[in-house]
């Protein structure tokens, strides 16, 4: 369906897909595709918790929990939501269990991204969701660090790593890992980020800012999720509490009128991903869903999937999808290119030489 007031046509999914761009908010948890995640258990010898063709039905996510790492397992039913997909999300990493298996993980993301014309991605990595590597996060990051390097060898999308905490992590654990983090600098990472469901941690502003400065008198880039499953407050507390550069997310600002003011006037971007924010119930639908309101508000929207695999999508569709329900046309597709590349984390140079490319592909396609 066009947007009412738009005189646009449907712009195809190829157009999309040559437009040089940044993905910016998507977690690596949520990007094993249905054949990862059957090779996985098969090498693991973990049974999956049911039929293979439901295991991305969201609405049976509420009573998964990780596997044992030594003996499998893992069931699921009950109601969709954050929480349950989260759980989900546990599962799931908890099939990755070797430094091979974790750098395929990472190859294949890249080769995902590559494929729906991603150029550079920052890719958000919660070490708690992985639980075979508990104590040795350092080495997960190693291990997806040498995927990345591998695609990145064989031509395929860059990526920088955000490192999330958890919601309900404390206080004391965040510092320490970022102490250790900004003193040891792994391989690609970028950024420290902050993930979890809002709703049920309340909120966490206070609780991390000692973690947030440390990595922001680091150097190192802040990207908070806040405004998704609570309202404009974890917005506020991002800003205010945590520095952050960008929000995830972020969409209840929409209810205030001075935190808009506040976006735009610090040019901070939000990470928006409509298709997630509709399947996990924070709208009952995409009319609901204020990306269009937002972006004419003047706020610095970006157009992302969040967790692509389990919501059954990828990029470049989301982006038509999006085209197609609010009414964006190729200019404005072109401005949401655009401010992905602005507000990735990726170094100056590349993001100067994806800003002339897409400036020369653009030129093609009007
Ligand atoms: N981790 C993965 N997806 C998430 C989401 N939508 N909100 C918060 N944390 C997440
Ligand atoms: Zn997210």
């Amino acid at each position: 369906m066009l947007h009412p007031l738009s005189t646009a046509s449907r712009i195809d999914e190829q157009q999309i897909r040559a437009l040089p761009k940044a993905e910016v908010h998507v977690h690596l948890e949520g990007t094993f595709s249905l054949i990862d995640l059957l090779t996985l258990a098969k090498e693991n010898g973990v049974p999956l918790p049911g039929p293979a063709a439901t295991i991305f039905d969201i609405s049976t996510h509420d009573g998964y929990t990780a596997p044992d790492v030594t003996s499998g397992g893992g069931s699921g039913a009950g109601a969709a939501g954050l929480t349950g997909f989260l759980r989900f999300l546990d599962w799931q990493c908890g099939l990755v269990r070797t430094p091979q298996q974790a750098a395929r993980v990472a190859y294949a993301f890249a080769a995902r991204q590559t494929a729906a014309g991603v150029r550079y991605s920052d890719v958000i990595v919660n070490p708690t969701h992985w639980n075979a590597w508990r104590g040795r996060e350092r080495d997960l990051l190693a291990a997806l660090a040498a995927g990345f390097d591998e695609a990145e060898q064989d031509g395929l999308c860059r990526v920088g790593i955000a490192y999330s905490l958890l919601r309900s992590q404390s206080a004391t654990e965040a510092e320490a890992i970022v102490t250790d983090l900004t003193t040891t600098r792994p391989h690609r990472l970028v950024a420290l980020s902050v993930d979890g469901d809002e709703k049920v941690a309340g909120r966490t502003g206070e609780k991390f800012r000692g973690a947030f400065g440390i990595a922001a008198r680091a150097g190192l880039h802040r990207t908070v999720h806040a405004g998704e499953s609570s309202g404009p407050d974890g917005v506020w507390d991002a800003l205010d509490l945590l520095q952050a550069e960008r929000i995830d997310h972020g969409v209840r600002a929409i209810e205030d009128d001075a935190l808009l003011a506040r976006l735009i006037d610090d040019r901070i971007s939000l990470g928006v991903c409509p298709r997630s924010n509709v399947t996990l119930g924070i709208y009952p639908d995409w009319a609901s869903h204020p990306i269009r309101r937002l972006v004419d508000a003047g706020v610095l929207v970006t157009l992302n999937t969040d967790d692509p695999a389990p919501l059954g999508t990828t990029l470049d569709v989301d982006w038509a999808v999006t085209a197609d329900r609010f009414g964006f046309d190729l200019a404005d597709m072109i401005g949401f290119a655009q401010r992905s590349i602005d507000a990735s984390f990726a170094d100056v140079d590349l993001k100067r030489d994806l800003t002339a490319e897409l400036l020369t592909v653009s030129a093609a396609l009007r």
